[in-house]
């Protein structure tokens, strides 16, 4: 297995603090080894600076003009932002802690980084990485919700957005393999529940009850913009797919429909697309 020669980074900062939160890094990330001698890593959370100590921060901060990430705002909805940032055009991002092989080159990237606004201004709660040319229909490269944030729902909202710039693409997309544990867990809840969604409206929508609509792989697929092989792995795994008298039949279980409306019931935001102003790539 090839694998085995890949070279595997050691965890080498033990803390960092942005904005009002202390993290510990899960990961190897790329600082200047002076930084790995530091007990804390400071970072501007506007502009992603690194300082060495809080009082270079504060320093920092008096002198720092920013008030949110640097990039286009491209999403407003009530207190939450998206900012895309080209990673051509704006090396700090650089500076974002992940697990591939997003070390230094990050000029064919885009960002797009979700933000809690408050008075002070935009809060960086997580974000995601696409390349701006995939040969394999990646829409996603990484995608990180920062720890404090994380188990509120944001991990699903910033891939509902992957999704929903994939549409204004005309395109399907799927997340750049492999998925980390937690990130085919986020991908499975979103999948099923999206798709289990488009169901529901094509049965709502269909004109006779007596009559079963009928759908398929590139249907569920178009509507969504899920890739058709994840459509696929996904309603296997749901267990909804059964071939009877030679022809393959949905069948939406009362296992499946109770699981669906649980979610529902927890899943308070959602992207609304009317937010959504995105010019396509430059
Ligand atoms: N244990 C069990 N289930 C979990 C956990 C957990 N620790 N975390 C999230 N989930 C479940 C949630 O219950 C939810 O399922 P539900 O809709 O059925 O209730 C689903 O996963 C999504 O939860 P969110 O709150 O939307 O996700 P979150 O904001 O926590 O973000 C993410 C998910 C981005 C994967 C986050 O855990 C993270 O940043 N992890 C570290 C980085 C990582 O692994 N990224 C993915 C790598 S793969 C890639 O980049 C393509
Ligand atoms: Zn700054």
């Amino acid at each position: 297995n090839h694998d085995d020669n890949k070279v595997m980074r050691m965890k080498n900062i033990e803390w960092i603090e942005l904005g009002r939160y202390r993290i510990k890094p899960w990961y190897f990330s790329p600082y200047p080894v002076e930084l790995t001698k530091v007990a804390c890593v400071y970072l501007c959370e506007f502009c992603l600076k690194y300082l060495k100590s809080d009082t270079c921060l504060r320093r920092h901060l008096t002198k720092c003009q920013l008030r949110h990430p640097p990039g286009n705002e491209i999403y407003r909805r009530q207190n939450l932002s998206f900012f895309e940032i080209d990673g051509r055009k704006n090396k700090a991002t650089k500076l974002f802690l992940d697990h591939k092989t997003l070390y230094y080159d990050t000029d064919p990237f885009l960002f797009y980084v979700l933000c809690e606004t408050d008075s002070v201004g935009c809060h960086i709660v997580g974000y995601f990485s696409k390349e701006k040319e995939s040969a394999e229909d990646f829409n996603v490269a990484c995608i990180l919700v920062l720890p404090p944030f994380q188990r509120k729902g944001y991990g699903k909202l910033l891939i509902e957005f992957s999704y929903e710039l994939s549409k204004l693409e005309g395109e399907t997309g799927s997340p750049e393999k492999p998925l980390s544990d937690l990130g085919l867990i986020s991908y499975r809840a979103y999948w099923s529940q999206t798709l289990i969604d488009a169901l529901l409206e094509i049965k709502r929508s269909a004109p006779n009850e007596n009559d079963p609509p009928s759908v398929t792989i590139n249907d569920l697929s178009e509507r969504t913009a899920i890739k058709r092989e994840d459509v696929i792995s996904t309603l296997q795994h749901l267990n909804l797919v059964h071939y009877y008298k030679g022809v393959y039949v949905i069948v939406l279980t009362k296992e499946a429909l109770d699981a669906h409306s649980r979610t529902q019931g927890k899943r308070r935001i959602r992207i609304d697309p009317k937010c959504l102003q995105w010019q396509g790539k430059d």
